[in-house]
């Protein structure tokens, strides 16, 4: 599918954006290994979340989706029964290492499969500490790379300290950790997002976090049965956020967000790139926190993205790189070498479709640099089959002169079904919903005017 863009109307839009994903995925494991029936409110009916939803069905647990945002997930505590057949886990990476996780910890085998994009990314990361639990993972493909088969064992706790930062990683451990003998710690390099030591605090399950950034995991817990709601998703709204900084006086009002500080790193980045950004934390009792995020764009300028930053902006990276070409003077991004094993090599792609519409960058064996502003121009460019990479060029598209063609765009729905709506809001003046400021009674003033 080609997603086709046009140049950004006057951006004044109030939107909500759909659940968070990486909740979504940890919510519906949990909850079916909880010790009764959880309505999940706000789930994202995506590609990815969906594998998770259907594996965990054929491992035995009854799930039912009254309407796309709502499941009902009857927890069998702890019990799972092996699966019929392989697991299809499509492209979604955060499905296959979480249920390596999961799975090591069971009795039976299973086969973990996935798409040609899923296939080619590495599980060593998983698979060598899994083993270390007492797990048994051959992976099948060359380099550590699926299709997965996985014999579950006597689990035993470790200590554990990943050689990278990823919250997949830690998840997969946290997971096995529940079915293993003993307590298993995992020290993160860099922290990363904490949905999974939440949502294990949300059921109940005991957990102890240290300092310097581990966390650890007693086994052998049974998870409370909870009903619980998903705010939207952060990452998602970051490509809105970023279309409404970039354009001088674009306004926009984001509502019922995720902002769960691990996770709005991308809100710092484009305040010290000049735009006006205001949070307001809504709604604590529940699981996550959630609120309002109100962005004004004034005329951006170059930024260092880099270290401790990078794992809490991950996903936000070719969105923000984006920005970076609009923006005036050098952005730097280094330390994101992680970005060459995403959906594809993302620092790859983003520089070869910036290139493609103008722009000026240089790829860094980590990173990239960027020159902007460009004014960028129309183009012809490819998703490369990742999600991420279709919507920051889509966005991209909003800035330039003519028509921009995202190809094969529909990889986009592996984690924001609807995204096309929106964007086609962004382009037509008629459908905006002008709002006023909400957050503060200042009226934002553009730098120039002071
Ligand atoms: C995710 C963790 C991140 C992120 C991915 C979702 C998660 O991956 O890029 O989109 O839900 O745990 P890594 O753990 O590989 O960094």
């Amino acid at each position: 599918m080609d997603l086709r863009v046009k140049r950004a109307a006057r951006i004044d839009i109030e939107i909500t954006v759909p659940g968070d994903k990486s909740i979504s995925h940890r919510a519906v494991i949990i909850a079916a290994l909880s010790n009764g029936v959880c309505t999940l409110h706000g789930f994202l009916p995506s590609e990815d979340c969906m594998h998770t939803v259907n594996a965990m069905r054929a491992l035995g647990i009854k799930i039912e989706q009254p309407e796309p945002t709502t499941l009902i997930v009857h927890g069998k505590k702890r019990v799972l029964t092996a699966p019929q057949k392989e697991i299809n886990c499509g492209n979604s990476g955060t499905t296959m290492r979480l249920l390596a996780g999961l799975l090591a910890g069971q009795t039976f085998e299973s086969r973990l499969v996935g798409d040609a994009g899923l296939s080619r990314r590495p599980m060593d990361r998983v698979i060598a500490p899994l083993c270390e639990m007492g797990a048994s993972i051959v992976a099948e493909g060359p380099d550590e790379t699926p299709p997965l088969r996985i014999r579950g064992g006597s689990l035993r706790g470790i200590h554990y300290r990943p050689p990278v930062a990823s919250a997949q990683v830690k998840g997969a451990l946290l997971l096995a950790g529940l079915f293993a003998r003993g307590k298993t710690t995992v020290e993160e390099p860099i922290p990363t997002r904490n949905h999974m030591e939440k949502i294990f605090n949300y059921f109940l399950v005991r957990t102890a976090a240290e300092d310097g950034g581990s966390v650890t995991v007693f086994g052998d817990q049974v998870p409370e049965s909870r009903d619980f709601a998903i705010p939207g998703d952060i990452s998602s709204a970051a490509f809105w956020l970023v279309a409404a900084a970039a354009q001088r006086r674009g306004h926009l009002l984001i509502r019922d967000v995720g902002l769960n500080d691990t996770r709005t790193a991308l809100l710092a980045v484009l305040l010290r790139m000049g735009a006006q950004v205001r949070e307001a934390v809504e709604d604590v009792d529940q699981l996550e926190p959630r609120g309002i995020v109100e962005v004004t764009g004034f005329p951006l300028k170059g930024t260092v993205i880099q270290g401790k930053e990078v794992p809490q902006l991950i996903d936000e990276l070719p969105i923000l790189s984006v920005a970076g070409a609009l923006a005036n003077g050098k952005t730097i991004v280094r330390h994101a070498e992680e970005l060459r094993v995403k959906e594809t090599d993302r620092i790859a792609a983003i520089a070869h479709n910036l290139r493609a519409m103008g722009a000026q960058v240089s790829e860094l064996t980590d990173g990239l640099e960027i020159h902007g502003p460009a004014p960028l121009h129309a183009a012809r460019l490819a998703s490369f089959g990742d999600h991420r990479i279709a919507m920051a060029f889509a966005i991209a598209g909003l800035f330039a002169d003519g028509e921009t063609i995202v190809q094969d765009a529909e990889c986009i729905r592996e984690s924001y079904p609807g995204f096309e709506t929106v964007l086609e809001e962004f382009t037509n003046p008629k459908r905006m919903q002008v709002s006023t400021p909400v957050i503060g009674s200042l009226t934002p003033t553009p730098p120039e005017e002071r």
